[in-house]
């Protein structure tokens, strides 16, 4: 199939090479002309594990092109992904603009029947929305479906090439026939390509995101609860997960969900609730304590210090919003960063993968350092904010040469207490009792 993606952020370009690894020929539009230019010479503009190999093989088999032209881009194109931003606008909702101005840009040059894919995150009504903006001008039959991603960032590429399941909203059969067509190589294991009107499918992607953080958050309140009676979270997460009613996953508790979907979306979902005329209380609840969550640690951190922070120093281990990811969108890490420069504190960081956004966020508020151990030198205490797997069994002989006193305040249960009372740390979890040793 001839396929056009336009807009190359995250969810576009893993679109359009995906797509193309499957045997598309593809063609990837943006408006960012040095983005463009950088593509075309093998240079991918975003970091995601696994992707850079496809996008390099596709692009050199001249299976994925790039190019700033909507109407090169969309020539001969069977389907069209729509992957703009929708960023939130002042009141929460997500903006439509970037998506409209090129459902307006499209309706002249059609030329031939096309369906037209919203991929972006959308609040219900969207698709109505750029059905009616491009029906304006055009001249040729169309077909606008709403196909939500489901993508995690750090493996996006496994959720795109073999989905859980996909969502596909539209009520033309014309439209059905070209989106089973596409997606037949994705789901030959025999996941379901699930169909539905555009609303619900629009819907969908709400719900799942705004019951994954509240998934979450409820774990998170478990949490703060367990530190108040005395009782382990990670032994509740056991105890419930087993149920397979509510299953293993996302029930860690830690400083908080961030990230580019969760924030947004749950927000948005709220928005969309009160334009309605409905009060949604837990997704209000759900933003409430998550705020609340992300800088869980200062307290601790205050305590343990008397209250007094000025002057010290603190490693930072973790700067993303999780691991495997540069991405540093309402990551817990830089709320923390705040509240300790704030309080006269001195902070050296170390991420894998994030230090470059977060310098270029912060500048010299904070320093950086070239490993996780470089951080700890003469450091008051460490602070984990994000679990990259390298922090998980870390060299405690070195880190106690370096570190000037023996605490952790870890903000993703990394570590068991018992090993870590038998290195004689101080350590502060999330719903876990604090492990006090004497220094
Ligand atoms: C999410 C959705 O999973 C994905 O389907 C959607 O398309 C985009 O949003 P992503 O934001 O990449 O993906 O990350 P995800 O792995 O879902 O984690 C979101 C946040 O929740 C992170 O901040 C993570 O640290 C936090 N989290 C996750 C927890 O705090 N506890 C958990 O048990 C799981």
């Amino acid at each position: 199939m001839r396929i056009a993606v336009i807009g190359t952020g995250y969810v576009g370009l893993v679109t359009g090479t995906c797509f193309a690894e499957t045997g598309n020929q593809v063609i990837c539009v943006d408006i960012d002309a040095k983005k463009v230019e950088k593509m075309k010479n093998g240079v991918i503009p975003i970091y995601e594990p696994g992707l850079e190999e496809l996008f390099l093989r596709n692009s050199n088999e001249g299976r994925l092109k790039f190019t700033t032209s909507l109407s090169e881009g969309i020539k001969d194109a069977q389907v069209i992904f729509l992957a703009l931003p929708t960023p939130p606008g002042a009141d929460g909702s997500a903006d439509l603009k970037y998506i409209l101005k090129v459902a307006d840009d499209l309706g002249p040059i059609l030329e031939n029947y096309v369906v037209v894919i919203d991929k972006s995150t959308v609040p219900v009504g969207t698709a109505e929305k750029v059905q009616a903006a491009i029906a304006k001008n055009a001249k040729v039959e169309f077909d606008v479906v709403s196909n939500p991603e489901f993508l995690r960032e750090g493996v996006a590429v496994e959720d795109f090439m073999k989905p859980d399941r996909v969502v596909i909203g539209t009520k033309s059969d014309k439209a059905k026939a070209v989106m089973t067509k596409l997606y037949a190589p994705l789901v030959r294991q025999g996941n379901p390509v699930i169909f539905m009107d555009e609303r619900s499918a629009e819907m969908t992607k709400y719900a799942a995101n705004a019951f994954l953080a509240t998934k979450i958050t409820f774990m998170n309140e478990i949490a703060n609860l367990c530190e108040k009676v005395g009782a382990n979270v990670d032994d509740i997460r056991r105890g419930i997960g087993t149920d397979s009613r509510i299953g293993k996953r996302f029930l860690f508790a830690g400083i908080g969900y961030g990230g580019s979907c969760f924030p947004k979306d749950v927000q948005a979902l709220e928005k969309t609730s009160k334009e309605n005329d409905y009060d949604f209380k837990i997704l209000k609840a759900v933003m409430d304590v998550n705020e609340n969550q992300k800088t869980k640690l200062i307290p601790m951190i205050n305590e343990y210090f008397g209250g007094d922070l000025k002057g010290k120093t603190f490693a930072m281990w973790g700067l993303a919003f999780k691991p495997y990811t540069d991405d540093i969108r309402e990551a817990p890490a830089l709320y923390n960063i705040d509240a300790l420069v704030e309080a006269g504190a001195t902070i050296k960081a170390y991420d894998p993968e994030a230090m470059p956004n977060v310098e270029a966020l912060v500048g010299d508020k904070i320093t950086f350092t070239s490993g996780p151990y470089e951080a700890l030198k003469d450091a008051d205490a460490l602070l984990i904010m994000t679990e990259w797997p390298q922090f998980r069994t870390p060299e405690f002989e070195v880190m106690n040469v370096l570190l000037k006193n023996k605490v952790i305040f870890d903000g993703r249960n990394l570590y068991e207490l018992d090993e870590i009372a038998e290195k004689g740390y101080t350590y502060y979890s999330i719903g876990r009792e604090t492990v006090n040793s004497k220094q």
